[in-house]
């Protein structure tokens, strides 16, 4: 998604993930981005105010989170799998991407989407919520 929006004419300030070979691939890609953090499960990150970056620097703030729990493909697998799929920690990843609209005030955000995120009205509207309370 980074490289769709520096094709875009953006810059690249950063980038947030726990899988390493995601996060240095980002690396890679954007060298000069200004926030360069190491691979991490974003439920650890405590204080935003210690990341690097300030609210208001950030006008487009982007987030892809997994569609595990979301995704037909995905749900069937789980179920195959003999997985609980609503009480997996993915259904509630959306509360941290809040949690960083709300800190950095962004101008806007774009949220990864799947067909069954958008059918989740409960999720959906707990995002659409969070945004105009901002
Ligand atoms: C749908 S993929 C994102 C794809 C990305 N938007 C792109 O354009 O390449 C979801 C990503 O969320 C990451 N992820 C899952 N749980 C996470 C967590 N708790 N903290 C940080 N990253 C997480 C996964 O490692 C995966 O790379």
């Amino acid at each position: 998604m980074s490289l769709g929006f520096k094709n875009a004419g953006c810059q690249i300030l950063g980038g947030l993930d726990q899988n390493c070979h995601a996060i240095n691939t980002h690396h890679k890609n954007f060298p000069t981005a200004k926030l360069k953090l190491p691979p991490q499960d974003i439920r650890g990150l405590r204080s935003l105010d210690q990341l690097g970056l300030n609210p208001g620097e950030i006008d487009i703030l982007v987030g892809g989170p997994p569609c595990q729990v979301f995704s037909r493909v995905g749900i069937g697998k789980m179920r195959k799998l003999g997985r609980d799929i609503e009480s997996d920690h993915r259904n509630f990843l959306y509360k941290e991407f809040v949690r960083f609209v709300a800190y950095y005030k962004p101008l806007c955000f774009v949220v990864e989407n799947v067909d069954n995120l958008a059918n989740k009205e409960e999720t959906l509207t707990k995002i659409y919520k969070a945004h105009t309370r901002i």
